[in-house]
C-alpha cells in the first residue's frame, strides 16, 4: 500500500483552452498525429500520494534532463478507444480492462498504483469535454492515451519517488484507409519479442522500440510485420504488435486458436473480447475455442494439409488485422482468404461483432457510457 491520498475524480480541476485548435477533415487523419484540445495530468509524489487531478489545454511537459524516465525507461501505457454511436452518445469501450492491466504494469515497474475507477471517471470526463472531436462513423473513435511517467530528476537506480500520469486523445481513421488488407508477415525467430520471467505480457513502452528493428528487417524483405516466434519449438507468440488468431480445420470441426497467458503475451482487450464473443455466440458443436500454444511448424503442416483456415492480429488500435501470407525461412505459407476480399470470414465476423457493441448498435456490458 501507498502512503498519501488516493487519487480521486472528485478533486478534478477543469482549465479550458482559449485557443481551440483548427480541426481536420476525418479523412485526412493519420494515426496518432492530431491530438485534442485538452489533457489530464495527476502529479503523484511518495509522500503525498496522488495530488489533484487537472485538465489543462493540450501542452508541453517540461523535465529535467535527468529524469529516470530518459534514462530507466519508467513509462507505461494504455490504449483504448471512445466511439460516437448513431444517436450521439459517447461511449468508451471496456475502460476497466484497460486501466486494471495498466495498474499491474505500473506496479511491475514501481510506478503507483490507483483506483482503477476513479481513472476511468477521470477519462470519461477529458472525453466529454473535447467529445466534439470524436468523428462518429465507422472505422473512426477517438484514440485515448494514459500514459505513466517516472519524474524524480537522479540517476540512481531505485523506485522513483515521484511520477506524472497523463491522458492525451487523438482521433483516429481506420487502420488501413481502404478497409481490410490482408497483411504479409515474416516468421521472426533471430529477435525475441517476449520471455517466460521477463516484462512482454506488460504495457511498458521499453517493450515497443526493440520491435523496431526487426519489423524494419522484414520490412525491407516486403514483409509488413513479424509474426513473433519463442524458443526452438517455434511457439508463434504475436504479431506485430497485436494478439495472433488462427483457424484450423480438425475433422468435422473447426479450431480458433491463440497462444495462453503464460508471461509471454499481452494480455489484449481485444484478444479477450474476441474469445469471449467466439465462446459465447459460436455453436460449440461445431468449434473449439483454444488457448493453447502451438508452432509455426504446426502452421505449416496444417496449410500443407489445407487445414489452415485464416489468420488474424488483434489489437485496440486496428481491432482485427487480417493475415494472408507467413514466410518462414524463406518458405512461404498461405492463409485462406474469401473469394475476392481481403480476410477471412472469422476475422470479418469478430469486427463486425466488436463494431456493433463499440459503436452501440446493441447495448452490452462492455460498452462504457459517457453522455
Ligand atoms: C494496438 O492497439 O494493437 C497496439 O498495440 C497499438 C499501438 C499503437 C501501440
Amino acid at each position: 500500500e501507498q502512503p498519501g491520498a488516493t487519487l480521486s475524480a472528485a478533486k478534478l480541476s477543469i482549465e479550458k483552452t482559449t485557443s481551440p485548435k483548427t480541426k481536420i477533415a476525418p479523412e485526412k487523419l493519420v494515426f496518432g498525429h492530431t491530438f485534442t484540445d485538452h489533457m489530464l495530468q495527476v502529479k503523484w509524489d511518495a509522500t503525498d500520494g496522488w495530488l489533484d487531478p487537472k485538465i489543462v489545454p493540450y501542452q508541453n511537459l517540461s523535465l529535467d534532463p535527468a529524469t529516470c524516465v530518459f534514462h530507466y525507461a519508467f513509462e507505461c501505457f494504455e490504449g483504448m478507444k471512445a466511439y460516437r454511436d448513431a444517436e450521439g452518445k459517447v461511449r468508451m469501450f471496456r475502460p476497466d480492462k484497460n486501466m486494471e492491466r495498466m495498474k499491474k504494469t505500473a506496479a511491475r515497474i514501481c510506478l503507483p498504483t490507483f483506483d482503477t475507477d476513479e481513472l476511468v471517471k477521470l477519462i470519461g470526463k477529458l472525453v466529454a469535454l473535447d467529445s466534439n472531436w470524436i468523428p462518429s462513423s465507422r472505422g473512426y473513435s477517438l484514440y485515448l492515451r494514459p500514459t505513466m511517467i517516472g519524474t524524480q530528476a537522479s540517476l540512481g537506480v531505485g523506485p522513483p519517488s515521484s511520477a506524472l500520469l497523463y491522458v492525451i486523445m487523438s482521433p483516429v481513421g481506420p487502420y488501413y484507409p481502404t478497409g481490410f488488407k490482408a497483411v504479409r508477415l515474416e516468421a521472426t525467430d533471430y529477435a525475441i519479442r517476449a520471455w517466460p520471467g521477463g516484462v512482454g505480457d506488460k504495457k511498458l513502452g521499453a517493450n515497443y522500440a526493440p520491435g523496431i528493428l526487426p519489423q524494419r528487417m522484414a520490412a525491407s524483405r516486403g514483409f509488413q510485420q513479424n509474426l513473433w516466434l519463442f524458443g526452438e519449438e517455434g511457439y508463434v507468440t504475436e504479431v506485430g504488435t497485436m494478439n495472433a488468431f488462427f483457424v484450423f480445420q480438425n475433422g468435422a470441426k473447426k479450431e480458433l486458436v491463440t497462444a495462453p497467458i503464460d508471461g509471454t503475451i499481452l494480455e489484449g482487450v481485444t484478444r479477450d473480447s474476441i474469445l469471449a464473443l467466439a465462446r459465447e455466440r459460436l455453436d460449440p458443436a461445431e468449434w473449439d475455442i483454444s488457448e493453447r500454444k502451438f508452432t509455426i511448424k504446426e502452421v505449416a503442416d496444417r496449410a500443407k494439409a489445407g487445414t489452415l483456415l485464416e489468420a488474424f492480429g488483434s489489437g485496440t488500435a486496428a481491432v482485427v488485422s487480417p493475415i494472408k501470407e507467413i514466410d518462414w525461412h524463406g518458405e512461404a505459407i498461405h492463409v485462406p482468404l474469401q473469394d475476392g476480399k481481403e480476410t477471412g470470414v472469422i476475422a470479418e465476423t469478430m469486427a463486425d461483432w466488436m463494431a456493433e457493441i463499440q459503436y452501440g448498435q446493441k447495448e452490452h456490458p462492455w460498452s462504457y457510457v459517457i453522455e
